[in-house]
């Protein structure tokens, strides 16, 4: 006799971040998981920094000063916000909330890895949807659905693959799901996208719908990747049933001190973002140029096919050059490349360069 995990747990593959690290390199240019290459707003490293004097107390568990600043800036209800170390605790939570044996959550194909962890831990059916041109397929989501799916996972922008949803696509998605399926609408890089025609982060429409989660993280824009806060916009009686199974103090004090700070500093956030869209232009642009076919994307990263991409990760690797692989996406043959600054961007398209040309003369 030895202790079992319930049914599902041993199913999940575990969750394979971006590499950190490359041998002989004290710090290597990480371009493999969407950080901010601007790091964060100086006044939310302040607040962080003046956060250090109360380290023995516990947090807030309501998180009120967080939860207050963003019903005001977003014009949101406060009693509807809920909070979680990363959207990724909120995606757990609605899981645990929603799923039990024998229900299913629909998502696409090349959905966000934390979703199917979520789905398999509260003991419920990961479902995916094929998706067209690497780009979701509302028709084929719709299609997935049967009496037992409780919850459609859906980013828009989406990551691994960058592409974009028009907002008429998830309104037509919504007006097709039973009510008793929650569509969590995962919006991490919805601040990239701000400004592509027919785009919307779905923030004002979810307001008066009773079965959509809207999900934002504090680690993309604002660059506060490590201080895990992510917050959602939710139906009442979603925010009630997930406030009950939330961990009380998940978000840290420190974080939500800087993340109070963050999110009013406009100027730091419209550079994250126009540098986003201009970046990810140019090193779109330069991949193409080198020959490479790659996603349209409406975030902070550009996923790009190579004939190898293994040999390509490797030796971007050695030269202290990190970026994404996505085998365990079910896309061997792409690499996701974080846009760092303009002289990063410069640096691993020089290095493609040499490796592309080294690999076509092996
Ligand atoms: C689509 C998507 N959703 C959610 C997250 C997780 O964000 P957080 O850091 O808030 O857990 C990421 C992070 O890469 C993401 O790509």
């Amino acid at each position: 006799m030895r202790p079992s995990p319930k049914p599902g747990i041993m199913k999940i593959a575990p969750y394979v971040p971006g590499r950190a690290r490359a041998e002989g390199f004290e710090r290597p240019l990480k371009l493999s998981a969407n950080e901010n290459p601007f790091v964060c707003s100086a006044a939310a490293r302040a607040a962080y920094l003046d956060a250090a004097a109360e380290m023995h107390l516990y947090p807030d568990a309501n998180t009120s000063r967080l939860r207050a600043a963003i019903a005001a800036k977003f014009d949101l209800e406060p009693e509807r916000l809920v909070f979680g170390a990363g959207s990724d605790e909120i995606f757990a939570m609605a899981a645990q909330a929603y799923l039990g044996a024998g229900d299913n959550a629909v998502e696409p194909q090349y959905g966000f890895a934390a979703w199917k962890i979520a789905t398999r831990a509260a003991g419920g059916e990961p479902r995916f949807a094929p998706e067209r041109n690497f780009t979701v397929d509302v028709d084929a989501l719709l299609a997935s659905l049967d009496a037992r799916t409780r919850i459609v996972f859906l980013a828009n922008p989406a990551n691994p693959t960058g592409t974009w949803l028009p907002f008429s696509e998830i309104e037509r998605l919504h007006a097709g799901l039973p009510g008793n399926v929650l569509l969590v609408l995962d919006g991490a890089y919805a601040e990239c996208a701000a400004g592509i025609e027919g785009f919307s982060d779905g923030l004002d429409w979810a307001r008066d719908k009773d079965n959509v989660l809207v999900t934002r993280t504090f680690s993309k824009v604002y660059g506060l990747a490590s201080l895990r806060i992510g917050w959602a916009n939710a139906p009442a009686p979603v925010a009630d049933a997930l406030n009950r199974i939330r961990l009380p103090f998940s978000v840290p004090r420190a974080g939500e001190a800087a993340a109070v700070a963050a999110l009013s500093d406009d100027a730091f956030v419209a550079r994250s973002v126009s540098h986003f869209v201009e970046g990810r232009r140019q090193l779109d642009g330069a991949l193409r140029g080198l020959g490479l076919e790659t996603l349209p994307s409406a975030t902070n990263f550009v996923t790009a096919r190579f004939d190898d991409a293994q040999a390509v990760d490797e030796a971007l690797a050695r030269r202290g050059i990190l970026v994404r692989r996505l085998a365990n996406y079910g896309m061997p043959d792409w690499l996701r490349i974080s846009v760092g600054t303009a002289a990063e961007i410069e640096r691993v398209i020089e290095a493609l360069r040499e490796v592309l040309d080294h690999l076509k003369g092996e």
